[in-house]
């Protein structure tokens, strides 16, 4: 079968583990603990994300979480917040965006709170979208889009076993607006999750 013809019937799985973390839809009363995560890294993740050029108050965030979880509901976006299991600290943001759900094609999306980088949570999350995309919303194919500059993006989705496929020239504009910037696309189809599972 291809793609998923009713989304609104799927029972999905609304949160699920990997070895350090919990990775859950969101739900009302998330907005304090996302928004602090925020407030740390607006540094880091205004280069690459134009949402974090606005600043957010911790009710700001609590409405787009509330948001979210409807979304996540009507099946239009299926965010999923990063929580590390051994304090339980929020540590950011990912999921799966632009849902194709005919033809099975979802993009991982992410962001982890500046203190907690460079500690391989991001990549152990991807691991686990992906397992999430393949086996529980019969994806047939899961992308990973990001700018071409922005190295650390990049290298999440190699390390996470994506291949790239080519570069976008010019498609997006940077989140300053002052520039059209070059998009690199990765991505994995179910044949190539299956042989990794399988090696
Ligand atoms: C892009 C971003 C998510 C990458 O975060 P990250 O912490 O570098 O990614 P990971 O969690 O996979 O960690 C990988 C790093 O941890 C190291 N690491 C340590 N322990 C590890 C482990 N157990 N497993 C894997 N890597 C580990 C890796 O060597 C790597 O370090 P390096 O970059 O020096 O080679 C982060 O930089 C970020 O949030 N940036 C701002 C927002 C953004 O750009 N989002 C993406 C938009 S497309």
């Amino acid at each position: 079968m291809v793609g998923i013809d009713k989304p609104l019937l799927l029972d999905l799985p609304e949160s699920f583990e990997t070895e350090r973390l919990i990775i859950r839809a969101p739900k009302a009363g998330d907005g304090a603990v996302l928004n602090a995560a925020i407030a740390e890294s607006r540094e880091r993740l205004m280069p690459w994300l134009s949402w974090a050029r606005q600043v957010q108050t911790p009710a700001d965030t609590e409405e787009i979480v509330r948001g979210a979880a409807a979304r996540w509901q009507q099946r239009e976006d299926l965010w999923m917040l990063m929580f590390r299991k051994s304090d339980g600290l929020c540590l950011g943001r990912t999921g799966l965006h632009q849902l194709d759900w005919t033809v099975g094609c979802f993009e991982i999306g992410y962001w982890v709170r500046t203190s907690a980088e460079g500690q391989g949570y991001v990549s152990e999350a991807v691991n686990g979208v992906t397992d999430y995309a393949f086996s529980k919303i019969n994806a047939a194919r899961v992308e990973i889009r990001c700018d071409s500059l922005n190295k650390p993006s990049a290298g999440v989705a190699q390390r996470a076993g994506y291949t790239l496929e080519g570069t976008l020239r010019r498609n997006v504009l940077s989140p300053d607006g002052s520039e059209l910037r070059d998009t690199l696309l990765f991505a994995m189809l179910r044949t190539e999750w299956q042989d990794k599972a399988d090696a």
